[in-house]
């Protein structure tokens, strides 16, 4: 291992970075070495409270004994062995995913994305399967403010033009409603419709959550036009709302379901849910992936599953994120000129600013706390799982700093 002599220093590795690394992202002024429960350290040992978790990602915190636990016991093991082969723990995880959810079975996979391509393949076969009178039954149907991925088939249900512009032409067969307006989703759904995609909370569009009468009345439209309807819960399912399932309690389930962020803790895992009627259309060698699902990152998601959907757990997360709610809110009255709107439920929450969130971010970051934007102008407040009370007061503490200084500069 290098001494401290010879290690570069942070300003070295970002200067590397600069240099080695595609410049995809804008990143942050400082290196990450270690964390341990909602806390992050730097390269120079300075502590950050963590309240975006790698975007919704690490539900139970940095070095969570039980998770590194699985991953050494696993690793001793067995790694990867294709999906050629049967392995334990891949079923295992199927099983407890299906228990705890509509579905009747479970397609893996290696990324939110890669769940989304999946979905949008499933459901395109079974709309062909079952009507090939109508060559012209393909067509996917997304929302205004939706992100579902970058890879071609997710970036075309995205309909933002920013992302969309540099890589057209685009997976041809893509509508797009307006978000929570019944009337426009009944524009763009007909017979020509092979599924309709929705988050039940949209993460990255600015934390807007869809209305029951919304997710209803496209469960309605599905079933009159006989396309299928994928709810995704990659950012706003497995706990994060409070429920298991971001949908749960609106009295509608979906044909298929995307999962990815939280559900291994970090280790890369995608995951589709769908019904035996989507599932009986797919076959052997319509689709696979050499990584998916090996026994490393399904027994890691195995244990995070079993601790996310215990309901003392989410029973935790229901009341930090009423708890976080409140405080916000209040927050909201101190600041009015600096806080637009507040909006989110459980341990999803975003604060409209009205202005670009980039500020506040970095200003988080010399106050120790790292968040992250939602859109433009939305800061997006998605903290491990497992924060308490009292790291909602400290967030508190630190936005109100933040929103002071800004307050004096204006
Ligand atoms: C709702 C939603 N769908 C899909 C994705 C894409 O997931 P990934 O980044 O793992 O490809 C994201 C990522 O932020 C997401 O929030």
């Amino acid at each position: 291992m290098a001494n401290e002599s010879t290690q570069q220093t942070a300003a070295e590795i970002i200067a590397l970075e600069n240099q080695v690394i595609l410049q995809t992202y804008k990143r942050a002024p400082f290196v990450f070495e270690r964390g341990e429960g909602v806390t992050l350290y730097d390269t120079n040992g300075k502590a950050y409270l963590d309240f975006a978790a790698g975007i919704a990602v690490n539900a139970l915190g940095y070095a969570d004994p039980e998770v590194q636990a699985a991953i050494e016991d696993q690793a001793k093991k067995l790694i990867h062995v294709s999906n050629l082969f049967h392995t334990r723990p891949q079923v295992e995880l199927a099983q407890l995913l299906v228990e705890k959810s509509f579905a009747d079975r479970v397609f893996l996979c290696n990324s939110g994305t890669e769940a989304i391509e999946a979905a949008i393949k499933f459901s395109r076969k079974w709309a062909r399967t079952h009507h090939p009178e109508n060559e012209q039954k393909y067509e996917i149907v997304s929302f205004t403010g939706a992100f579902h991925g970058r890879t071609m088939g997710a970036l075309a249900v995205t309909p933002r033009e920013s992302y969309q512009a540099p890589f057209r032409p685009l997976m041809p067969g893509v509508a797009t409603g307006k978000f929570n307006d019944l009337d426009s989703a009944a524009q763009v759904i007909g017979p020509n419709t092979a599924a309709v995609i929705v988050e039940p909370v949209q993460g990255e569009g600015g934390i807007n959550s869809a209305t029951k009468e919304f997710l209803q009345g496209l469960r309605r439209l599905c079933d009159q036009n006989q396309a299928a309807l994928i709810f995704d819960e990659i950012q706003c399912g497995l706990g994060r709302t409070g429920l298991l399932w971001a949908h749960e309690g609106l009295g509608v389930t979906p044909d298929l379901m995307t999962l990815a962020k939280p559900l291994a803790n970090g280790l890369p895992i995608g995951a589709v849910l769908m019904t035996n009627a989507v599932a009986e259309v797919m076959k052997p060698g319509d689709h696979g992936s050499t990584f998916a699902a090996n026994p490393l990152v399904t027994h890691v998601a195995t244990v995070v599953f079993r601790r996310i959907s215990d309901p003392r757990f989410l029973a935790h997360v229901c009341d930090v994120g009423g708890y976080l709610g409140e405080s916000l809110h209040r927050l909201r009255e101190q600041y009015p000129a600096m806080i637009h709107e507040i909006r989110g439920r459980g341990l999803i929450w975003g604060i409209d600013l009205g202005v670009p969130a980039a500020d506040v971010i970095q200003q988080g970051y010399a106050q120790g706390l790292v968040t992250i934007n939602a859109g433009e102008k939305v800061l997006r407040l998605v903290p491990p799982l497992v924060i308490t009370r009292k790291n909602v007061d400290t967030l508190v503490e630190k936005l109100g700093l933040i929103f002071t200084q800004m307050e004096v500069v204006k």
